[in-house]
């Protein structure tokens, strides 16, 4: 008796122990509607795939949450508390075992169901059919948003077309009509686009990769949508998604209150002027770290960070530094991935007081060490040359 006790306490069972975990920490992507390739939402299945989910969280693949949770902790985190990590291995190492199916938690059921149910703005592309590729797709989609008076957005929820090719989803708002010219010259919907969207006046006023919750601004915030804007979605549909199609909406919340506070996503620390060891050149076959700085002249509140590289970026670190020489850590990207970028939210607003200096740290890998590195053999990269699409 003494040793079942014992037995049932130290060894992880599915039904007591896993499953929990799980649901929360992986079946927001592997389940029958997600991205992923296959879903964790049952004992069978998370058994089935036992091997290979060892492999991933023993080494941190999984599930993706690039950001140091030592260095900061975010709202909405999906990465693994130390405990889970072991409960995991621990259950992987023991067989398995199901333990009392009468304790397992109720699955979790995911429909296409929207959070926005009333949206004061749905923008939707229009069914696109992805060519043959080769490599990954950057598409951009600009919709008239047909809005007449100037309002402010305090929620964008992403409804991706179709989760199995949609890898992200970056929404801007723009006053111009370029992008809308642009769409109108490729007779497919949509335009190519890697880099941006091909205006200059574009602002993003949301992100969404796999497993993103809708995202809604602080109480009295928004960002600002003037009469008339045209949305623009840029999409990521990566090699393997030929002939599939997508119709992507985005669902808005807005108000028009004039005393809103506006919220604005500014790339403020960024790879031109502000490079203290620019300009930004990795010549062929070499690693660089470049280093930026600002000193901001007045006070500032940030609600999120969102650290940006293409393909030869291997980490990327950004803080503050206050008068007094408090450091406040933003985010620490040990190992940048270039499919798992996000928009990362403080957990509650950040003050940076007016005469702090904001720092950034970059290291970039341009040698074939790199595995994503899109040149082989590797070419000279800078600002004006950026790496080739692929
Ligand atoms: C944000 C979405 C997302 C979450 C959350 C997520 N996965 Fe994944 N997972 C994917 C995608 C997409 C793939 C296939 C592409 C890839 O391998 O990167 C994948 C692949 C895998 C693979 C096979 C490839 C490999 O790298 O080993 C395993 C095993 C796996 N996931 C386990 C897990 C486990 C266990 C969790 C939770 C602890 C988890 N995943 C959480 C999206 C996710």
């Amino acid at each position: 008796m003494l040793t079942s006790a014992l037995y049932a306490q130290t060894i992880p069972t599915w039904s007591e122990n896993i499953a929990c975990i799980l649901y929360t920490r992986c079946t927001s992507c592997h389940n029958p509607l997600g991205i992923a390739p296959f879903s964790l939402v049952d004992y069978a299945n998370a058994s089935g795939a036992a091997a290979g989910i060892y492999d991933a969280v023993i080494n941190n693949r999984m599930p993706p949450w690039p950001p140091d949770p030592t260095y900061r902790s975010f709202a909405h985190e999906k990465n693994l508390t130390p405990q889970e990590k072991q409960l995991i291995i621990d259950w992987v190492s023991n067989g398995t075992p199901l333990g009392n199916p009468g304790n397992a938690p109720v699955p979790p059921v995911y429909t296409n169901s929207e959070v926005i149910q009333n949206p004061d703005l749905t923008v939707r592309m229009p069914v696109y059919t992805i060519p043959p590729i080769s490599s990954d797709l950057y598409r951009c989609f600009a919709i008239p948003s047909n809005t007449t008076i100037d309002q402010f957005i305090t929620g964008v929820e992403v409804v991706p077309g179709n989760r199995q090719v949609v890898h992200h989803v970056l929404v801007f708002q723009d006053t111009a009509n370029t992008t809308l010219i642009l769409d109108s010259l490729d007779p497919a919907p949509g335009y190519n686009g890697f880099g941006g969207v091909g205006s200059n006046s574009a602002k993003l006023v949301g992100i969404w990769v796999p497993g993103a919750e809708p995202v809604f601004q602080p109480l009295g915030m928004g960002l600002s949508i003037p009469a008339g804007s045209t949305i623009i979605f840029q999409v990521h549909y990566p090699v393997g998604s030929s002939f599939q199609q997508d119709s992507t909406k985005v669902n808005f919340e807005m108000t028009p209150v004039p005393t809103t506070r506006e919220v604005t996503v500014a790339p403020i620390l960024n790879h031109g002027a502000q490079l203290t060891n620019g300009p930004l050149f990795i010549p062929a076959d070499s690693t660089r770290t470049f280093y930026s700085q600002l000193t901001t002249p007045f006070n500032l509140t940030l609600l999120s960070v969102a650290p940006h590289m293409h393909l030869i970026g291997r980490s990327i670190k950004s803080w503050a530094v206050t008068l007094l020489n408090d450091t406040i850590p933003f985010i620490d990207i040990p190992e940048w991935n270039f499919m798992w970028q996000g928009n990362y939210q403080f957990r509650q607003p950040l003050k940076i007081p007016a005469l702090s200096s904001f720092h950034g740290e970059a290291f970039y890998d341009n040698t074939v060490n790199n595995p994503l590195n899109p040149s082989i053999p590797p070419q000279d990269v800078s600002q004006e040359k950026p790496p080739p699409m692929k």
